[in-house]
């Protein structure tokens, strides 16, 4: 017998640690803003971002220099400690973290420090490199045995980039490794090396991977339109279908163009089409794009609530503009419906939006 029973799920892996909760909360984490603790330049602005995003993430993996791996998981303990409102269930900003990687030097220190010291401010583990639920497994066990030792009241949850091919191909298993897993990130650059991929960005579209328009008149030569295609779609797909089969939200990553706005805007809302919550944000000009992308429409939101309306106690079919609208077209809208009022319950300006508008007959 390997499978442990399911109501040992839900108990705690240490002595003395929180209950693993039973349900994810839903809070909107429409960006997750990456900052580098060890600058002080960036670190000095958190305090004033708090209100501003959903999340802000202390980054202690990729993009930290060696010699700054200390003085960045220091600066968080620093920034959390000293900034009252932020993470926790103190306001609506999240604090989260992303930890090195669990083959590198630095990793066991990351999450001791960080765990004992400002455990009951982090909400979120982002754990990177992830290749299969085990990884999860020993990081599971790890946060049990640290907040029983630092005291923490609630369960610390764990969020998996999914950045490896073996990853990929293990993201069902991933999903439902532990009641901490909290959602999944894309991650394109880590990803395209490590499948070999011919390519050279951090995430966003690629000019070379196209299809053709058929020629005219057998002119190969002549002007036929080419569409460029989405490189991550699958993995995308794969992604979204494994978390929601568990319960657990995912996301888009990194988008690393940070001049090309238009680009970013249209890869994160193909990502919220195709049912991810968020986005990272590597530059505050992505925070206002993804906070636009990846909150309903004024427009989505009035049509919801008039198939909403239509549709009564839920049942049967009404034509709405020449449309059908059923049971299937209504649960859509709800989800809509709900991602509203999640928002508008954070942000006062999309409250104000969202009441404003009036359903038409
Ligand atoms: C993110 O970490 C990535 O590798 O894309
Ligand atoms: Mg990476």
């Amino acid at each position: 017998m390997s499978h442990k029973s399911p109501k040992d799920f839900f108990a705690p892996l240490a002595v003395g640690a929180p209950a693993p909760l039973r349900e994810i909360p839903a809070r909107p984490s429409r960006a997750i803003h990456f900052f580098d603790p060890s600058n002080p330049k960036m670190a000095a602005k958190v305090p004033a971002m708090v209100g501003t995003v959903d999340v802000l993430l202390g980054n202690l993996e990729d993009a930290v220099k060696a010699d700054n791996k200390v003085a960045a998981r220091e600066g968080l303990v620093k920034i959390a400690s000293e900034t009252a409102n932020l993470g926790g269930n103190r306001g609506p900003t999240q604090l989260w973290t992303r930890i090195n990687s669990l083959d590198s030097p630095w990793v066991l220190d990351d999450l001791v420090t960080l765990v004992t010291e400002i455990g009951d401010k982090l909400d979120v583990v982002m754990v990177p490199k992830v290749q299969g639920p085990e990884d999860i497994h020993y990081v599971d066990r790890l946060l049990a045995q640290l907040e029983a030792k630092g005291g923490v009241q609630k369960p610390i949850l764990i969020h998996a980039i999914l950045e490896t091919a073996r990853g990929v191909a293990n993201v069902e298993e991933i999903a439902l490794a532990s009641p901490r897993m909290q959602g999944i990130s894309l991650g394109p650059a880590d990803l395209a090396a490590d499948r070999k991929m011919k390519t050279t960005r951090v995430g966003g579209g690629h000019p070379g991977y196209l299809v053709r328009q058929d020629p005219v008149d057998g002119d190969i030569h002549g002007n036929r339109t080419v569409f460029q295609q989405d490189l991550w779609h699958y993995t995308i797909a794969k992604m979204v279908d494994a978390c929601a089969a568990a319960g657990i939200y995912p996301y888009y990553g990194p988008f690393g163009d940070i001049t090309d706005v238009v680009a970013a805007e249209d890869q994160f809302r193909n990502a919220f089409l195709l049912g991810c919550v968020g986005t990272w944000s590597l530059h505050p000009k992505q925070i206002e794009i993804a906070n636009r992308v990846f909150s309903p429409s004024v427009e989505d939101i009035k049509h919801a609530r008039r198939v909403v309306a239509a549709m009564g106690d839920g049942t049967g079919a009404v034509m709405l503009d020449g449309k059908m609208e059923d049971d299937a077209s209504l649960k859509q809208c709800l989800v809509l419906v709900d991602l509203a009022e999640e928002l508008a319950a954070i942000d006062p300006k999309l409250k104000e939006l969202y009441d404003t508008i009036e359903i038409e007959d």
